[in-house]
């Protein structure tokens, strides 16, 4: 038998036995998004009674399992999320004691966890072990490989449905200390539908993107849409957080050719892809798409070498001083900073001096009852792009630029793209308050 073939089996066990390494006051770091360890998870409740004070830290949680579901596991399990989803926003709202969030930028994510202490067990998914004995660690690498390298415990599940994908992706099976097979269907993430608004926005969107730029696209429909509109541009380069659908059928149109890249020229970069099935075989053993760690690629002095950088991005609010609201209305965390600042400052810092962040927004929220462009954040936002930092603004009345601009023509500015129902009586508040006269 092969030598590592026999190193993997004798490493090889279950999911019921590894979450037996679950330790009191430790920190456990599992593989976000699609790399979630989702047959592990769905057992770290079997040891509560034997745990006290484990953080969990997690982005995107797929699941609702049981470790942070259920408020019986208050003072065991802790849901420490980065970017929350559907499960830990209702346990937050339901208060169950069991789930926090963690403020941070994707390009620290990892270098975060060290400051504060070493990470006991790193959870995550790989693809099985090639005929050299390395594992691809596939749909993510965004901070998990900074984890493997710097904790203590490395668990993976095996799963041969996992795209064996390229870049910094591989691991040896010597540097694994447990593996646990699962192989079924990576977790798919639907592409969001484009309705009339974020197809309006996404048409301006475009009229921003030059040919020859490198994109970022970050998450939810209006990103979705502006990719569909960009199918007229030529040689778009992609460096990017997230690697979606559309920026596969882009590349299959022709219009992403890398080409045009002033670093890693002929190559998608990106740390983590979710997307379809189609597009999870279209990753696999394929070099046109390259993984590499989010302290790399999201390192705002990264982003800023690529040459006409635009990074794509949504928001929830943005008030009249040009403070971006994307994760949170209030004291309620909706979902978490990702890559949005990283990206936007890199962008409009970029070294070629053309680099643009776009950050787009509906006019309206709460089906048309609140203006979006606000003149004051409601109590307790947290802001997600510094006022300094903000760029082009876009809604599906247009868009406006910020950068330079004086606090007054900001507000006129973005009264411009508000909703006409809100533009007469956001004049007035702008008034009121000084900024406009
Ligand atoms: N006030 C109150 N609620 C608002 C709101 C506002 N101003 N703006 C949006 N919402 C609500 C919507 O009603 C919706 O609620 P629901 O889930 O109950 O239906 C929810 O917030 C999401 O809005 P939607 O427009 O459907 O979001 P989306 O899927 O297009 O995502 C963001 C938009 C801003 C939430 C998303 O882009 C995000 O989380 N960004 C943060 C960081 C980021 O961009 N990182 C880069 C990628 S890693």
């Amino acid at each position: 038998m092969n030598k590592f073939k026999e190193t993997y089996n004798k490493k090889l066990t279950t999911p019921i036995n590894v979450v037996k390494l679950i330790k009191s006051d430790t920190d456990v770091i599992v593989g976000q998004c699609a790399s979630e360890p989702q047959a592990c998870m769905a057992e770290f409740h079997t040891v509560k009674d034997n745990v006290k004070d484990v953080k969990v830290f997690s982005v995107l949680t797929l699941s609702p399992y049981e470790f942070y579901m259920n408020p019986e596991m208050k003072g065991h399990f802790e849901l420490c999320s980065w970017f929350h989803a559907e499960g830990s926003r209702k346990a937050i709202k339901e208060r169950t004691g069991t789930v926090t969030y963690v403020p941070n930028m994707l390009h620290s994510a990892g270098k975060d966890r060290f400051v504060v202490r070493k990470p006991h067990i790193f959870f995550g998914t790989c693809t099985p072990p090639d005929h050299n004995g390395f594992v691809s660690l596939s749909l993510g690498i965004t901070y998990e490989k900074d984890i493997i390298e710097n904790c203590e415990i490395v668990i993976l599940e095996v799963n041969n449905q996992l795209p064996r994908t390229l870049g910094d992706t591989q691991l040896h099976v010597d540097d694994v200390d447990y593996f646990v097979e699962n192989h079924k269907l990576p977790p798919v993430l639907p592409s969001p539908d484009a309705d009339e608004i974020a197809l309006k926005i996404g048409h301006h969107i475009a009229d921003l993107v030059e040919d020859g730029s490198t994109i970022q696209l970050g998450i939810g429909a209006i990103p979705n849409a502006a990719a569909l509109s960009l199918h007229n541009k030529k040689d778009l380069g992609v460096h990017t957080e997230m690697f979606v659908d559309s920026m596969m059928e882009l590349y299959e149109m022709g219009v992403i050719t890398n080409k045009s890249k002033s670093i890693h020229k002929g190559k998608s970069i990106c740390t983590f892809a979710m997307g379809s099935e189609k597009m999870y075989k279209w990753l696999d053993n394929n070099p046109s798409v390259e993984f590499l760690r989010g302290s790399y690629v999201n390192d705002p002095c990264v982003v800023r070498k690529n040459s006409k950088m635009v990074s794509i991005n949504t928001c929830m609010m943005i008030d009249f001083q040009g403070q971006v609201a994307s994760e949170a209305i209030g004291i309620n965390q909706y979902s978490g900073t990702g890559g949005q600042t990283d990206t936007a400052v890199g962008a409009i810092e970029g070294l070629d001096g053309k680099g643009k962040s776009i950050i787009a927004c509906r006019s309206t929220a709460k089906g048309g009852a609140i203006s979006t462009i606000t003149p004051m954040l409601p109590q307790g936002t947290a802001v997600t792009l510094h006022r300094s930092h903000t760029d082009y603004i876009v809604t599906e009345f247009g868009y406006v630029r910020l950068k330079g601009l004086t606090l007054r023509e900001r507000t006129t500015a973005l009264i411009s793209i508000a909703h006409p129902n809100f533009r007469k009586q956001l004049t007035k508040q702008a008034q009121e308050m000084g900024y406009i006269y």
